[in-house]
């Protein structure tokens, strides 16, 4: 491991550089009885992405941080976290967006799942809650010689909910479901509503069902928080009410 953070190829060429004071929320069961601060300075580039950022904590700093990444590209929704307090995607959020130089930026586990060590939290209970939708196209009926076709007005329907990448940062973000981890929450309630409005799908009627039970969107209390968390700009509320209207009218 190198002792220091090689300087950015093009540094030398008047890329702006920032020196911004990483803060972030660490806990390790093996030794912490409680969750603690440790700041980190960094020195990156102003168009980095924070996970960039927490890469270099990680690789030049320290190893023993923990959190998930994948894609590096906010295609596999694995590294969300609450970044100054609010919910984004690691790789989709520029540190200049998120700090000034010689500023410093707060990091921790999203909230409402079990902390298993530093920004890595139990996802089990939120893809529970997704496989109680039953997340999958449901048609017995004989497939055609080539395939089960759409018009574009039916594709529209679904096209925000089918958008989702199953980040959690609107779960995570909903105050009914810290509260009550039982409501299936938003991104569930998307994913319902993506096979609800899917013109091809038959079990229509046993998703509003799901959706009408006291998990379902009935405990949604219109927060907003969801929607405005969202990496995808899915307009989560709104999907939430036409849920919620198609389950009053048995409709979709
Ligand atoms: Fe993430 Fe948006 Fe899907 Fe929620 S709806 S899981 S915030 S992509
Ligand atoms: Fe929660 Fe979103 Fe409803 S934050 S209360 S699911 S609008
Ligand atoms: Fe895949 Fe960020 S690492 S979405």
């Amino acid at each position: 491991m190198p002792e220091t953070y090689p300087a950015p190829a093009n540094a030398a060429e008047g890329v702006a550089m920032m020196r911004v004071n990483v803060k972030i929320l660490r806990f390790d069961p093996e030794k912490d009885r409680k969750a603690h601060w440790e700041t980190y300075p960094v020195e990156a580039q102003a168009g980095d992405r924070v996970l960039d950022v927490i890469n270099h904590v990680k690789w030049y700093l320290d190893p023993s941080l923990t959190f998930r990444r994948s894609c590096g590209h906010g295609i596999c929704g694995s590294d969300a976290m609450l970044i100054n307090g609010r919910n984004r995607l690691a790789c989709k959020t520029l540190l200049r967006d998120v700090a000034k130089d010689g500023g410093t930026i707060t990091v921790e586990p999203i909230r409402g799942l079990k902390v298993e060590k530093d920004l890595l939290v139990d996802m089990e209970p939120f893809f529970d809650s997704y496989r109680a939708i039953m997340p999958y196209f449901i048609n017995e009926s004989p497939p055609p010689p080539a395939e089960r076709l759409q018009s574009p007005e039916q594709a529209d329907r679904m096209a925000h909910s089918s958008n989702c990448i199953l980040c959690a940062c609107c779960t995570t973000s909903c105050p009914i479901f810290w509260v009550n981890g039982s409501y299936l929450g938003p991104a569930s309630i998307v994913q319902a509503h993506r096979f609800i409005f899917d013109s091809r799908d038959q079990a229509t009627p046993q998703r509003l069902n799901i959706m009408n039970q006291n998990t379902g969107v009935w405990r949604c209390r219109t927060a907003y928080n969801c929607t405005e968390a969202c990496p995808r700009d899915i307009p989560i509320t709104t999907i939430i009410e036409e849920v919620k209207r198609a389950v009053m009218y048995q409709q979709a």
